[in-house]
């Protein structure tokens, strides 16, 4: 069962064949309970079936980073355009209107920075979460890291919550510096989500065999962003990981650290929404960002 090496590969993926929804839009979720559903119904849009996060925690471990050095002046005016905000609990009441009325994907767990490794990160208390009215818990799942149990217990924890008060978990996976992203850690790391009990799953995109690690979790993933690109790239990942199954973006430099932030959450709207192919959205992107 623990043997790591001369297992046989995993190959049956049923890559094209669609996973059976039943009574819900979201792969996986049709056995959840109402409260779960009528979460993941406010984050994810059930017509096209995907979401655009917005996601603003990064201070949490890098300080104020560029873009949200004021969040109230850089991401207030981009609420409108998400369909869900990632943030802490600390920038959610300094600085977003609470008649914002988006839903909120709740940074979940804390414990370093990037001054230190990975350590001791624990989770914040789940009577604050249902105070703010979370419609999601988000806590760090580090496979593969020196403290992966400590993390994978948070996880559980989450789902424990997940089950008690119908909180959906987003298992964030974090990749660490000595770690690669590649297909088969990431499918490694997002089934571990999933199967501890993740509702959906946050990881990163990569070009080989991204539909592996998509059909491998049998619940919903979204992608980050990562590092800022040029805009046409940036839209390029969102539609390949799209184009794979991913089912939204939960994304952040890419979208505060763009030359026209406004205009870039609108063009990825247009690749995760509506379809629109990588050169139909830059044109959306230059448009908006002219006027
Ligand atoms: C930071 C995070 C971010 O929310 C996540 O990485 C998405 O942001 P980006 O698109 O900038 O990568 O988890 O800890």
């Amino acid at each position: 069962m623990a043997d790591a090496e001369g297992n046989i590969e995993a190959k049956n993926y049923g890559i094209g064949i669609e996973p059976e929804r039943g009574n819900f839009f979201l792969k996986g979720c049709s056995n959840l309970d109402w409260g779960v559903k009528y979460r993941l119904g406010r984050i994810f849009n059930p017509k096209s079936g995907n979401t655009v996060m917005l996601a603003f925690d990064h201070g949490y471990i890098m300080g104020p980073t560029s873009g949200l050095e004021r969040v109230d002046l850089s991401i207030v005016p981009l609420l409108e355009f998400a369909d869900c905000i990632m943030c802490t609990r600390g920038m959610l009441r300094s600085s977003i209107p609470a008649e914002c009325g988006k839903p909120l994907a709740l940074r979940f767990s804390a414990g370093s920075t990037i001054l230190t490794e990975l350590n001791d990160e624990c989770l914040a208390a789940i009577e604050d979460a249902i105070k703010l009215d979370a419609c999601a818990l988000a806590p760090m799942v580090a496979i593969g890291g020196e403290f992966e149990a400590k993390t994978v217990k948070n996880l559980a924890r989450c789902a424990d919550f997940t089950a008690k008060y119908s909180i959906p978990t987003l298992g964030v996976t974090a990749v660490g510096k000595n770690l690669s992203r590649d297909s088969r850690y990431l499918g490694l790391a997002t089934r571990v989500c999933a199967e501890n009990g993740a509702t959906f799953v946050k990881t990163y995109y990569c070009d080989e065999g991204f539909e592996k690690v998509v059909a491998a979790c049998p619940v919903p993933i979204v992608i980050a962003g990562g590092k800022k690109l040029p805009e046409a790239e940036a839209l390029e990942l969102a539609y390949k990981a799209i184009s794979s199954g991913a089912r939204g973006v939960d994304m952040g430099r890419n979208i505060f650290q763009s030359e026209c932030p406004k205009a870039m959450i609108q063009a990825v709207r247009g690749v995760v929404h509506e379809g629109m192919k990588p050169a139909e959205a830059m044109e959306l992107y230059r448009d908006i960002a002219k006027n």
